[in-house]
């Protein structure tokens, strides 16, 4: 079974563009997980743009499915993660100021660091999933560095879905397919949506888990979170 992690960012982008607590991030989680979210996903970052520290200090005792923390492994997050002890942490390379992650790590040239880094978490308890592109080396390499799991990047699935679904998901089924050998865990991510999830799980059916922000969001202006849950949990059928 692939979950659905719900990646609420944007919720909190909009909470702030006020300075109030509207819309309130911790009821749109607990929301999201009695609509059929089987996780809550927050990216905190240095400049709090979104999701704040004090966000992810109030959401842990409250959620019931899995918490995944991601971002950047500053000495800043990793002791906020290593307090929190969220289920997984997911790694992601994003310099301070970064718009949205638009990279994996390379996992090969990073590996010293990455193994110290997941090594810590591990020792915690918590579950460590790499964000990579989809090429087999990246996740060999993510495998040695200790991960539990690795997340694909897939905004250039997403972008090449229109043109050639086929030839856009290739790479993601290859590397997907050393993982499952490898016994490495697997989770996607980036730019997923109603139009391109439903083709993604079709082929990878293996994958653990997708954490979807940025689209789900936006759907739900329309339809309502409710539904948009509901329709996104049936892609994953
Ligand atoms: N995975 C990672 C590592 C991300 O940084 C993000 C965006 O915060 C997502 C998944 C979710 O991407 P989207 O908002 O496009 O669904």
């Amino acid at each position: 079974m692939t979950k659905l992690s719900v990646n609420i960012n944007k919720v909190a982008t909009l909470r702030n563009a006020r300075g109030g607590n509207n819309p309130d991030v911790l009821q749109v989680a607990l929301d999201c997980e009695r609509y059929g979210a089987q996780g809550i996903t927050v990216h905190p970052r240095p400049d709090e743009r979104h999701i704040r520290r004090s966000d992810v200090l109030a959401l842990k005792p409250r959620l019931t499915t899995e918490f995944n923390i991601e971002g950047y492994p500053s000495p800043e997050f990793c002791d906020l993660v290593l307090s929190v002890r969220p289920a997984q942490v997911t790694l992601v390379p994003d310099k301070p100021g970064q718009l949205t992650s638009n990279a994996g790590w390379d996992t090969r040239s990073h590996l010293d660091f990455l193994q110290q880094t997941v090594g810590r978490f591990n020792e915690a308890g918590i579950r460590t999933s790499l964000f990579i592109a989809p090429e087999p080396e990246m996740a060999e390499y993510a495998l040695k560095a200790g991960a539990d799991r690795v997340e694909l990047y897939t905004e250039p699935y997403a972008s090449g879905y229109a043109a050639d679904r086929a030839k856009a998901i290739a790479p993601f089924i290859e590397t997907a397919r050393y993982c499952r050998e490898w016994g490495l865990g697997l989770n996607a991510g980036h730019d997923l949506s109603l139009d391109n999830l439903a083709y993604y799980h079709r082929c990878i059916p293996w994958t653990d888990e997708v954490s979807i922000g940025h689209a789900l969001i936006s759907d739900a202006l329309y339809l309502g979170l409710k539904q948009t849950i509901a329709l996104y949990l049936k892609c994953l059928e």
